[in-house]
């Protein structure tokens, strides 16, 4: 499978015969989840963008700004991260053959991420301070110094990522009516909605914060933003005005979601649809459950990262109280671990039990 790049070069900023950094990125999977649908009283598509190389959407952006990179002579990136650029930097950086240093808030990224930054040879600086912090000072750090800044400031990043809007227009003939997506630093939005403009289409571009991190609901930045989903842990969005305009030129609009909205939401995909996403990507559809679509007849959903990002957060839903409610619910006995002898009968009671014969 070719890369973005070599995929929509006429729609990119790259030559024929410019070097190509790629992981075959990009031609992810667009499904239709009937069950949040039913949910949600409108038909709703799922865009698994965790089925990227290093299971984020980061990596469309990543092959264009470390391509560019390379194009330009670099020898070293750089970017702060709540963790999935670290990882998908990190990725780029090692296929390119440059060196990587990646700055994230000390103890706040999830635990797949850090694996991934860490085996792909990255220098992880552990900042005490959050990403806004981190993304402050490694603005600084590429002024003053040869090495290349692959955060989403970089207009090769936006590039990248609005082949996602081009993906989706092509696999649902241009029928789309609304995006629900996450907005943390708000480059992804930023640059579905450049994808979108592009091609002549207008759905309306609902983005959803999480309500300890909404500062675009709230109108200023927000100093100790707080929330699980911990990759959406920005207080105070780099690409603010253009993410604002995307909603309002759009008919769209911004909204909050809690923690217990977002976790229920990341619990729904994956027990009623079988898509695990991280729970900073759950936020699209718990959006569009809390707040709904605004009249849309098809929406889609953007899933930014795979669930085995953030394992931690998965296995902590085991002692949820509102995770046990639904499995009782649900009565599907799943979701829970079962502790068992090696006996026949043992096994027989785990697996059959409560269950009719
Ligand atoms: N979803 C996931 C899984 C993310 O990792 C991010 C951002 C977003 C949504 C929000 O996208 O910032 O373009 O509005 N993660 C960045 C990072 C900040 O460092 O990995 P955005």
């Amino acid at each position: 499978m070719h890369g973005l790049i070599e995929r929509y070069r006429e729609r990119l900023p790259f030559a024929p015969g410019d070097p190509v950094v790629s992981l075959g990125e990009g031609a992810t999977p667009l499904v239709l989840a009937p069950r949040l649908s039913e949910r949600a009283g409108t038909e709703v598509w799922c865009k698994l963008e965790g089925a990227n190389p290093t299971g984020s959407f980061k990596d469309r952006g990543m092959t264009s700004a470390v391509s560019a990179a390379v194009r330009e002579g670099a020898r070293a990136l750089v970017c702060a991260s709540t963790g999935n650029t670290a990882a998908s930097a990190a990725a780029y950086a090692a296929r390119a053959g440059v060196r990587c240093a990646v700055i994230v808030p000390e103890g706040k990224i999830a635990t797949g991420k850090l694996a991934q930054a860490l085996m792909h040879g990255a220098r992880v600086i552990a900042l005490r301070g959050n990403f806004d912090a981190a993304l402050a000072l490694v603005r600084q750090l590429a002024e003053r110094h040869p090495i290349s800044l692959v955060n989403s400031v970089n207009e090769f990043r936006i590039e990248g990522q609005k082949t996602a809007a081009f993906e989706l227009l092509e696999s649902l003939d241009g029928e789309i009516d609304g995006l629900c997506i996450p907005v943390g630093n708000a480059g992804n939005i930023t640059a579905y909605w450049r994808g979108f403009t592009e091609m002549g289409a207008r759905p309306r571009m609902l983005g959803f914060q999480a309500a300890g991190a909404a500062p675009l609901v709230h109108g200023h930045p927000i100093e100790h933003p707080e929330t699980v989903a911990s990759a959406i842990r920005i207080g105070n969005p780099a690409r603010w005005e253009q993410a604002m305009n995307a909603m309002t030129a759009s008919g769209g609009g911004v909204a909050a979601v809690s923690d217990e909205q977002i976790l229920s939401a990341y619990r729904f995909l994956a027990s009623e649809e079988g898509i695990f996403c991280e729970p900073a990507s759950a936020a699209s559809v718990a959006g569009l459950l809390a707040h709904g679509a605004r009249d849309c007849r098809r929406v889609v959903c953007v899933l930014t990262g795979h669930g085995l990002k953030d394992p931690d957060t998965a296995i902590e839903q085991l002692d949820d109280p509102g995770a046990t409610r639904e499995r009782a619910a649900a009565g599907r006995g799943g979701g829970s671990v079962t502790p068992c002898e090696a006996e026949l009968g043992a096994i027989e009671r785990a697996v059959m039990g409560g269950e009719p014969s």
